[in-house]
Order: structure tokens, then sequence, then C-alpha cells
């Protein structure tokens, strides 16, 4: 009994041993610097290495992260991103514990990891896990795939959720290189942000190698039954077998975007471009995520209507993920110029008129998004944004995209393509693998453009300080889009569609038809067009989302299924949020918006589920 009893003390002493670890003394200040708890001017962090293991039953990634440091600064801790970690230990380089400690939890940005380290220190282990309801994570059954037999994992890092999968320097201003082991079971693929498999691996162990410096929110993962399909020498698109056809088909204007980008702005500087089409849950429609884009299967019309937004991704390649925005705030500077450029990728291969389409849709868009912010949150449409204390994703709206597209639009205007053509490359040439914020920006266009076109008049203050649109925001014409606007009009004063003729309508003819339509005329209209079009029925994303919000406008009920069809199947936000929002607009919608996201929620990404909750007054998840 005795015996026994001391075995059972050594037992427990051991097993508390090795939970417990040795808490740092006398914890440094922490401070939240753009949304990031870590000290990257004291510690320069260079590599990370990631091994980690794929858990679909628990839902959980386990492992360890090491992370190669230069501390010539001699700084006495390195202090790391955590939110959502179970952080289990911590070594240095010859494997010897090191004390440390978590910080107080801070709303969006989550807990800062102090680690105790000296100067000689070199290497420093992470082991930890991550938890079921990591927000970067979204954990697939298999009934939300595409093949409904085996589940899926990807992760959305963008803007400050790496840290939930990742203990690293979550900021977009610290740059590294990266190599991974990743194992899972071997009925699956796994996908990084790296060197890529084309074939399931045997024993599903996994390596990555990204030896071009990235910021984390470009680290991402995805595990599933994938398969790869090339589409030309340097890329290719995997995905889910029963999507790998109908995505190449999508996509074959692949190989003639890259070459017309790099004939653009220069060489194309990471080896192999490939998409990754996920299961509709994904929250967005495209990622950068370098040498492997994740993109929404909603892309996929049949048509090849939307694949602009592959050109878009693509244009990160150098816009965002070779020069990279220096802090949220300088957001307009990754996505302005990557709506630029995607414009300039589009029109040389499909034409000027295709181009102005699009241009003339985005403008129409920036408009809408303006009445509203000009009322709801003014400072939100300057370009350069204040998003201290705040979740970054608030930043996400049509200003940094549209507004920081026209204003380089106007620029191009002003001196002319050439030279602002020169004047780009030469941009993305003296900052690639660095990051740019907007007052360095101001400088570098100054010194490098302006001031030799002293005759160039452009008030940059306004455009980049100042709320709303400057007046000399260059006007598009679209001759595509003329007789649409022409066709909105004559319904709009007859209330008939006597003299309506589809004949050509593309996916764009029929956004810019419905976004012309007055209240008043379309209301009486709603069941003739659809019984005409069968546009309930539509399964193309962005027609049923224009389509669908007009009904919920307009009561028409009949849509209703189809609807809410819709919003159980697509988990994509950008057309959840209207929809959503057109509900919350009266007490029966927000009655049928809170019911539909009842059954929708699990399917939803941490981040779409996050902005519909706000949306329907669903009370937040604890951040
Ligand atoms: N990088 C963005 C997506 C993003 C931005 C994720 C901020 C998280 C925070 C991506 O390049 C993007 O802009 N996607 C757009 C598509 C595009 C064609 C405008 C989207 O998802 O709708
Ligand atoms: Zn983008």
């Amino acid at each position: 009994m005795k015996k026994l009893s001391s075995l059972l003390l050594i037992i427990a002493v051991l097993f508390l041993g090795s939970c417990t670890h040795t808490e740092i003394k006398q914890m440094p200040p922490l401070k939240v610097f753009n949304h990031s708890f870590s000290n990257y001017d004291s510690v320069k962090l260079k590599h990370l290495y990631l091994d980690l293991n794929v858990d679909f039953t628990k839902k959980v990634l386990e492992g360890k992260v090491v992370l190669d440091i230069d501390n010539s600064m001699g700084s006495k801790f390195l202090i790391l991103d955590t939110k959502q970690l179970v952080i289990e230990k911590v070594q240095l380089e010859d494997s010897t514990n090191t004390p440390w400690s978590l910080g107080k939890e801070e709303k969006f940005v989550g807990q800062a990891l102090v680690i105790e380290i000296s100067k000689k220190t070199q290497r420093v282990a992470v082991y930890y896990h991550t938890i079921p309801e990591a927000e970067a994570l979204m954990w697939l059954d298999p009934a939300q795939t595409s093949g409904k037999r085996n589940p899926f994992l990807f992760t959305q890092s963008q803007a400050i959720l790496a840290r939930t999968w990742i203990p690293c320097m979550d900021a977009p201003a610290v740059r590294f290189t990266y190599n991974a082991k990743i194992t899972c079971d071997s009925k699956y693929m796994a996908l990084m942000s790296a060197s890529n498999p084309q074939h399931k691996t045997k024993d599903g162990v996994y390596t990555f190698e990204m030896d071009k410096p990235i910021p984390s929110y470009l680290m991402a993962l995805a595990v599933g039954d994938i398969e790869f399909k090339s589409l030309g020498d340097n890329c290719g698109v995997y995905a889910e077998p029963g999507m790998l056809e109908k995505s190449a088909n999508e996509f074959t204007a692949l190989p003639s975007m890259i070459s017309s980008a790099s004939e653009l702005y220069g060489e194309y500087a990471w080896g192999r471009y490939d998409i990754l089409v996920l299961p509709p849950s994904f929250p967005f429609g495209g990622m950068e995520n370098p040498r492997l884009t994740f993109a929404t299967p909603t892309i996929i019309a049949g048509d090849k209507s939307l694949v602009s937004l592959v050109a878009h991704e693509l244009a990160h390649s150098w816009s965002g993920n070779l020069v990279t925005n220096n802090t949220w705030d300088d957001f307009w500077l990754n996505e302005g110029f990557t709506v630029y450029f995607e414009e300039r990728i589009m029109e040389k291969i499909y034409g000027k008129d295709y181009a102005d389409m699009l241009s003339t849709i985005s403008l129409g868009e920036l408009k809408m998004t303006l009445k509203d912010l000009m009322v709801n949150a003014p400072g939100d449409t300057k370009l350069k944004l204040n998003l201290k204390g705040r979740n970054p994703d608030d930043g996400v709206s049509d200003i940094a995209y549209i507004k920081g597209c026209m204003f380089l639009k106007l620029l191009e205007a002003k001196v002319g393509r050439q030279k602002w053509d020169q004047f780009l490359n030469k941009y993305f040439n003296t900052y690639m693998w660095k990051t740019v914020n907007t007052e360095e920006f101001i400088k570098y266009l100054n010194e490098n453009l302006l001031a030799q076109n002293p005759g160039v008049k452009i008030n940059l203050n306004e455009w980049i300080y100042d709320v709303g649109l400057p007046k000399d925001c260059p006007n598009i014409v679209s001759q595509n889009l003329n007789k649409v606007e022409a066709f909105a009009e004559k319904v709009n004063l007859s209330k008939s569609l006597k003299g309506f003729d589809t004949t050509g309508f593309t996916t764009h003819h029929w956004l810019h038809f419905f976004r012309n339509l007055e209240a008043d005329s379309v209301k009486g209209l709603m069941e003739q067009l659809d019984t005409s079009y069968h546009l309930s029925q539509s399964t193309n994303s962005e027609i049923q989302c224009d389509w669908y919000l007009l009904c919920i406008e307009n009561n028409y009920s009949k849509a209703n299924p189809f609807i809410e069809n819709y919003l159980l199947n697509v988990g994509r936000r950008k057309f959840l949020k209207p929809l959503y929002e057109a509900f919350a607009k009266t007490p029966e919608g927000l009655k049928m918006g809170r019911a539909i996201f009842e059954k929708a929620e699990s399917s939803y990404h941490a981040v779409s589920r996050n902005t519909i909750k706000e949306i329907l007054h669903i009370e937040a998840e604890v951040e």
C-alpha cells in the first residue's frame, strides 16, 4: 500500500512537472503597436520552421514552431503574438526549457507570449496546439465539401489571424522565410503558401519551403481530398476531384494573365502560380497566398465571366506580396494598387471595353459604399485609415480597393500611361521584399513622378487624408454598359419591360441593369422579371446576390426558398453581408434572417460569422 502511494506520488510529481513551467519573474511592459504585441524592433525574426500534425477528429493542429532569430541587440525577451493557442513548452536551441508567460488578453489582438532569451539565443522552439475554434482555421465536415465524403481544413490568416494557428510576429512589417512539415491522414493532400506537391504522398507527410521572405498574414495551409491539374508550364489548379475539371476550364486564361502581368510590371518573382479552389465556406473571393491563391468556388460561373478575381489575386504577387503595406492603416497600398493592376491585366487580355465595363461597375459600387459610410463612418472613407484599437477587418471596404484604384487612375491620366508605367515599375523594384507606408509612398511619388511633371496639379492630401471622393475622380465611360443604362432608364420611366432586350447580356450587364433600376419601378416588375429570365434560379453567384437583394427589398417572397438555399450554401462574406443587412432592415426580415443564420452558422467561417452576428444584433463571440 505504501509502495503504491509513493509510486502515485512520483507519477503525480512527474505529471505536474511536465505541465507547469517557469513563469517570467518580471514581465516587460507589453504594448500593442500596429495590432501586434511582438517586439520586432528589438529582435529580428528570420526564419520559421513549422512541424504540425493535422487532427481532423479533434479539430486541432499540434506540434511546434521553431523560430530563427537575430538578437544581436541583446533583448532579454522575445515577444510573440498568440490568440486562442495552447502553449505547452518553450525551448532554446540546446533543448533547455526557458521561462515564458502569456500576457493579458486584449480584444482582437490576443495575448503576448513573452519568452526569456539571451543575447546568444538564435533559435526558439514553441510547442503548442490550436483549439477547434481558432479563428483562422476552418474545419469542414464532409457534408460541407463538394465530395461529401472527406473533411477539409483551410486557413485564412489575413489580417491578424495567423496568431491563432502559429505563435509569431504577426505584423505585416515583419518578413521571414519558412519551411514546414505537415502530417495528415494519407487520404489527404496538404498544401501551403510555398512549394507544393502535385500528388498525395503514401504516408501523409508533406514538406514545404518558402525561400522568399513573406509577412505572417500570407501563411496558409489547406488539407483535404485535393487533386491537381496543370494549366501551363508554371501554373495549375488544385481542387476537390469533383470540382477539378470545371475549375480548370474556367481558368484557361491563367498562363496569359501571368505573362501579361509580367510584361506590365516586371518578372513574376515567386516561381509557380497555382490556384486552390476551396469549398464554398471560404469567406473571401480570393486570398493571395504566395504561390497558391485560395479562391471561392463562387467564381466558377461556367462562362469565365468572373475570372477578373484571378487577375486580382495574381496582381497581389507584386502589390502586396512583393511590396507590402507596412500597417493595416496603409491597406490601400495593397488593395488599391492591386485593383488598378487587375484592371490593366484585364485590359491587356480582353481589351479596353471589357476593362471599362469592370471599372464602371466598381465605381458604381464605390459610390454606393460612400453613400453609406459618409453617414455611418465618414472617417473610414479616407485612404489612410486609423484602425488603432479596432479590428483591421473594419478597414476592408471599397475605399481601399476602389477609391485607391481611382486615385492611381487619376495619376495615370495626368502624367500619361508611359511615364506612369515607368514609375510603377520602378516603385515595385525599389520596394520589393519590403514594406511601405502611406507617407513613404507620398514622398516617393513626389520625388519620382510629380517633381518631374510640375504641370500636374493633384491634391494628394485631399485624396489620401480627406473623407469622401474628390471632385477630380476620373469618370469611366463604358460603351458596353451604356445600352444597359438606356434600358434601365426606359424601364424606370415606363414602369414596364416593354422593349427590354437582353440579347448579349452577360453577368455584368445584369448587375448594371439591377443597380440602375429605381425602387418604385422595380417593385411592380419583380414577378415579370423572374418569370421571363428565371433570375431566382440563376446559378451565377453575382447575379444571385444582386437579384436576391432586390427580392428582399421588394418583399418578393417567391424567391425566399432560393435565397435561403443560397445563404446556406455560400460562405463568401461579400454576398452574405448585403443580404443579411437587407433582412435586418425590417422586423419580419430580421426574424427571417436570424432563422436562416441559425441553420447556416456552422457552415460560415468565423470571419463571415462575426460580421453577420453584428448585422443581426446577435451577441458577438468573446474576442
Ligand atoms: N487580400 C484580399 C482578401 C482579404 C483582405 C482578406 C483583407 C482579409 C483581410 C483579397 O485579395 C481580396 O481582395 N479579395 C477580394 C476579391 C477581389 C476581386 C476584390 C474578395 O475576397 O472579394
Ligand atoms: Zn486583394
